[in-house]
């Protein structure tokens, strides 16, 4: 089957190091930019509600602004407690300067 991507925000809307939210089918999800790539995540932290696209990214990792877990954004894992739980990912392809995400996430939590 082929997997579908969705347009979803200009690459040149997130600079290096930076953060920004988007929705992808009705869903809140938090864009990454790191050392020239997009990663993707659900938005909302595993622990409580609060949205990493407001984190603070440190390399590939983003720190919840609630709690101060924190996860890698290149795999969803959690790097530091008080978070348990992975997030979800989702496949990116930047395709004429759009970044596109899959419709589905790559990991289902
Ligand atoms: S809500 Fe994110 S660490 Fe608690």
């Amino acid at each position: 089957m082929t997997e579908v991507f969705i347009p979803v925000l200009d690459f040149a809307e997130i600079p290096e190091g930076q953060s920004r939210r988007c929705q992808l089918e009705g869903k809140d999800v938090a864009l990454f930019h790191v050392e020239g790539c997009i990663y993707a995540t659900q938005d909302e932290c595993t622990h409580g509600r609060a949205s990493l696209a407001d984190g603070y990214l440190i390399g590939d990792e983003v720190e919840c602004p609630l709690h101060q877990g924190m996860f890698n954004v290149r795999t969803g894992a959690v790097t530091a407690a008080p978070c348990t739980q992975a997030l979800r990912t989702y496949a990116v392809a930047v395709r004429d300067g759009v970044i596109h995400l899959a419709a589905e996430p790559a990991t289902a939590n």
